[in-house]
């Protein structure tokens, strides 16, 4: 079975079923307090955990967070540290708590460079949660898109290679299905924080065809007020995956 096809019934945009969050704003929420940078990363673990109540309350079944990009390597080494220990802590303080709320917990991106406990940490996570049919909560951590794209392709090719598939009948849904995200219905509303436009290497292919909510706030600051505000937003729009809106709804209109 295929999920990776946005959903092509314009009538059934009101509510999205996958909100993805570009999580922006940690450092300039803290620079703006005098306070040092990973005081902003702290204060954003907790509007994580609003981002997650708030996906519950309003029955969002699919929620993915972007929390560390393969860019963010770039950072000075403290900073990177932190948000290592940040992903650890948030694994060790709230796996239970989310696991008794029937959150299913998936990580996506690269494991080979990350250090062992984290790995351990999230293997225990995915699979304490595996069986929960509550909402589905995919941390993007050490992701980018582009590498995953890259990944799917070679996956691919060895496939060709060794002769488990024909590179003619090569298809969306084959490339789809050796993403990360493999099983996972494409975004419907992505949003971001900060007032920064740009998806910063996330999401890239399956995020085609969804609606974008750009949020003027910093992450420290999001809570349900904005988790709705984002909703709002993505309700009023109309998505048309290139065809026409629909006979019916024209037919009434006039
Ligand atoms: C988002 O906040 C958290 C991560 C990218 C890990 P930032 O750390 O990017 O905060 P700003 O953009 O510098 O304010
Ligand atoms: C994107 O934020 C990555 C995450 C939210 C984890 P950045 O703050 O790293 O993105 P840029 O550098 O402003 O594009
Ligand atoms: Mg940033």
């Amino acid at each position: 079975m295929h999920y990776s096809r946005p959903n092509l019934n314009p009538r059934t945009a009101r509510k999205p079923a996958h909100v993805a969050i570009i999580m922006d704003g940690n450092g300039r929420w803290a620079q703006a307090r005098g306070l040092p940078r990973f005081e902003g990363h702290r204060r954003g673990v907790e509007a994580v955990r609003r981002a997650v109540r708030s996906a519950i309350e309003h029955n969002v079944q699919f929620l993915t967070i972007y929390s560390f990009s393969s860019e963010n390597w770039s950072r000075p080494p403290e900073e990177v540290a932190m948000l290592m220990g940040l992903l650890k802590r948030f694994i060790r303080n709230d796996l239970a708590e989310l696991n008794a709320n029937g959150v299913k917990v998936r990580i996506i991106g690269e494991r080979d460079n990350l250090a062992p406990d984290i790995v351990a940490l999230i293997d225990e996570a995915e699979m304490l949660t595996s069986g929960n049919r509550g909402l589905t909560l995919t941390v993007a951590f050490n992701y980018g898109a582009r590498q995953e794209i890259v990944e799917a392709a070679r996956r691919l090719a060895i496939d060709v290679r060794d002769g488990r598939l024909d590179a003619q009948a090569i298809g969306q849904d084959d490339l789809a299905d050796r993403l990360d995200t493999a099983g996972l219905p494409d975004p419907d509303l992505v949003i971001r924080t900060s007032g920064e436009m740009r998806l910063s290497n996330f999401l890239l292919w399956q995020t085609a065809y969804a609606e974008f909510v750009f949020l003027p706030i910093l992450w420290p600051d999001f809570d349900d007020a904005a988790f709705v505000s984002a909703l709002d937003q993505y309700a009023a729009r109309e998505r048309r995956f290139g065809a026409l809106v629909e006979p019916a709804a024209v037919k009434s209109a006039s």
